[in-house]
């Protein structure tokens, strides 16, 4: 949901074709986040340090690349020019408001003299108000985003200073009091050369820094523009030339020093591993390469200082190396990422789990009324394929629910509620909606991401992180089966002192010990799912039938094969074919099912015979020993076996390979589909 990036050299002199590369190449890392257009703003076209007092705009429609062919070609710009100290801010939508078009790609501009230029993820809801009251002060607007009345803003707020001094972060501050909505905001100002001022509320953002000397603190104190802190003097401005020069809150002391900004890591772990995850309503000022950072007021119990963490990611794990897309490569991980989830939690001698971040609250959620797992797209099936066994596992009932449904429904929650948060991204919007919602009514609140220092990892009381490494593919593949694993985890940890469940976690933790062997078992048959592929590609549909615990089997794969091939695709619950489905069938209409040797079995035969009287050709994914089923498939595809709970893992792989192969075949761009974004984080 549009990618932010900003690059600050503070006396490390870069040309700027190395500003232009290093911008681009945060895009890129940021594509998946959206591609409907990119811009970039840099001081120039002057020769001279900060551009001659100007602010260029690149813009262009499409992909990154489009636009760093148009970086390059323009000829407008001296390419060799080196620059002590700059900042450059560059973007990637994801259309909200307004259609993909260079007028409405960031960065915007307050005027047509870009004195002040802005980039923005996340969307501003009272944008007509502000834009209403903009225009009848004489401001024009030039694109239909709800982005543009920020810049429009700021430029208000300093031509009507009247006199005063007013710092850069002043202005912000000032900006984002009047904002509803979500945002992470970077600006950049010809009235504050050298400068740069980054914010968010309810979208991510981090800060990278990279110094060839030692920083001299790990932690950055927060300037508040309140009472509380030094000593309760109150401060008129704080936030002003005067105070960024405080010692308290520099942390390179006017050396050389790069800073990256960034809506998420990939696009900073290449030049550091130095990041401050901001957090909502903070303020963060780069002048004369010192960062601070300001808050209006400090709120009861909050930890007045950021703490500079040290990311584990390696860049490595974010390459596409010789894999056609990331989903493919991701697809192909599932072997190390799932046993990366289970890595140091199951002790397969004594058959104990135990998920660190859970073990202070283990009583408390055995003592709840019930547990709700919350989620959206591909996390909310995790939910859906974990239920029955969590169910079984800890005698509790389980409501799964899409965060979307749950907010409208104004869902009643309790204190005695536990409330999982399934998020790959730890960012899409409506389950950090639904998350604050279960928070206040006073529930216990668990994350299940995988991104370390996200909002919803960061909101909730306790959590799981999956471990699956960076998933840049925005078809979510990899994290889906770590997250399945997360939750079966969960299910063996609360049932640990449960004598009558004593086999059955047995038989589950062995079956997850060997998981990793059976997917690349799996993973074997690609060349057989391209095939398949190949028979398939022209289709307009594809059904996929199961029930049981492969239900979710098929609500994802139908996700995965819409998403990606844009091909209608549907996950029909076997048990209701006769209830509607049923009419669908006819020998042309292609059929997946998915029968696999448990509860289920016989009335997956029946439903399967349904299908075969009505002259349909189904392709079945089925157990290896499973002659029955496979006797009335038109193909089939067998599967290693595992224990019941577990077989949603294996099945949903033959899954997640056909609609990437579909994909290729039907000649569509697998990491990118169109008018998707891999976080969502607008409602
Ligand atoms: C589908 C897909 C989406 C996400 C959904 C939630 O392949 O990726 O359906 O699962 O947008 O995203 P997260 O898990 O980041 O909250």
């Amino acid at each position: 949901m549009c990618g932010i990036f900003a690059y600050l050299n503070y006396r490390v002199p870069r040309t700027r074709k190395e500003i232009f590369e290093t911008l681009v190449k945060g895009l890129q890392r940021l594509e998946y986040r959206g591609y409907d257009s990119a811009g970039i703003a840099v001081d120039g076209p002057g020769k001279e340090n900060n551009g001659n007092g100007k602010i260029s705009l690149f813009k262009k429609q499409g992909k990154v690349k489009a636009l760093e062919e148009e970086l390059y070609k323009s000829g407008s710009v001296d390419l060799e020019a080196e620059l002590d100290t700059h900042v450059g801010i560059a973007h990637t939508r994801w259309a909200t408001h307004g259609e993909p078009s260079p007028l409405n790609s960031h960065p915007h501009r307050s005027d047509k003299n870009n004195e002040f230029v802005v980039i923005h993820n996340g969307i501003i809801t009272n944008y007509k108000e502000l834009k209403k009251y903009l225009n009848s002060k004489g401001y024009e607007f030039e694109s239909e985003t709800d982005t543009e009345v920020i810049p429009k803003l700021i430029k208000y707020l300093y031509d009507n200073r009247e006199n005063e001094y007013v710092s850069f972060s002043t202005l912000v501050e000032r900006v984002i009091q009047q904002l509803e909505g979500a945002f992470a905001l970077v600006f950049k100002s010809i009235h504050f050369p050298g400068e740069v001022i980054a914010t968010r509320r309810g979208s991510p953002l981090l800060i990278g820094v990279r110094s060839k000397y030692q920083l001299s603190t790990d932690q950055i104190p927060i300037q508040y523009n309140c009472s509380d802190y030094n000593g309760g003097v109150q401060k008129k401005n704080i936030i002003n030339r005067a105070d960024s020069s405080n010692s308290l809150h520099s942390i390179c002391d006017r050396k050389a020093v790069e800073f990256y900004f960034a809506s998420d890591a990939s696009a900073i772990i290449e030049h550091t591993n130095k990041v401050i995850y901001l957090e909502d309503d903070d303020i963060a000022a780069v002048a004369e390469g010192r960062l601070s950072l300001h808050r209006i007021s400090r709120s009861a119990g909050e930890e007045p200082v950021r703490v500079i963490q040290t990311l584990q990611m390696e860049l490595q794990q974010i390459m596409k190396g010789n894999f056609k897309a990331f989903m493919q490569k991701e697809i192909f991980e599932q072997p190390e990422s799932v046993f990366n989830t289970m890595r140091g939690r199951i002790c397969f001698d004594t058959n104990k789990v135990v998920l660190g971040g859970l073990k202070d609250h283990l009583k408390e959620i055995k003592r709840c009324r019930r547990l709700i797992i919350i989620g959206c797209g591909t996390s909310f099936h995790a939910g859906v394929a974990t239920r029955q066994i969590l169910e079984e596992l800890t005698e509790l009932p389980v409501m799964v629910e899409l965060a979307s449904d749950f907010l409208d429904r104004i869902t009643p929650v309790f204190r005695d509620d536990v409330c999982f948060f399934i998020s790959q991204s730890g960012e899409t919007a409506d389950t950090l909606m639904a998350l604050r919602y279960c928070k206040e009514r006073g529930a216990l609140t668990v994350g299940v991401t995988n991104t370390v220092g996200s909002s919803i990892c960061r909101e909730t009381d306790c959590g799981i992180h999956i471990n699956a490494g960076p998933e840049i593919g925005v078809a979510s593949t990899k994290a889906y089966t770590s997250q399945f694993v997360s939750l079966i985890m969960f299910g063996l940890m609360m049932s640990e002192d449960r004598l009558s469940l004593q086999k059955r976690r047995l038989e589950i933790i062995s079956g997850l010990q060997r998981l990793p062997e059976l997917i690349k078992e799996v993973l074997s048959l690609d060349d057989k799912i391209k095939n398949i592929a190949d028979e398939l590609h022209h289709q307009k549909s594809l059904l996929v039938m199961g029930r049981g615990y492969n239900y979710a089997t098929c609500l994802e794969g139908a996700l995965k094969i819409k998403e990606i091939t844009y091909m209608h695709s549907e996950g029909i619950l076997a048990g209701e074919l006769k209830h509607g489905p049923l009419a669908l069938i006819d020998k042309d209409m292609p059929v997946i099912m998915v029968i696999m040797r448990d509860a289920c079995y016989t009335k997956c035969q029946n439903a399967l015979q349904q299908v075969v009287a009505r002259q349909g050709h189904p392709i079945i994914l089925c157990s290896q020993d499973d002659a029955e089923s496979a006797k009335n498939a038109y193909k089939s595809i067998e599967l290693p076996h595992s224990v019941d709970c577990l077989q949603g893992i294996l099945s949903v792989i033959p899954l997640q390979l056909l609609s990437f192969h579909l994909a290729v075949l039907r000649g569509y761009d697998v990491d990118f589909p169109r008018n998707l974004a891999k976080s969502v984080t607008v409602e």
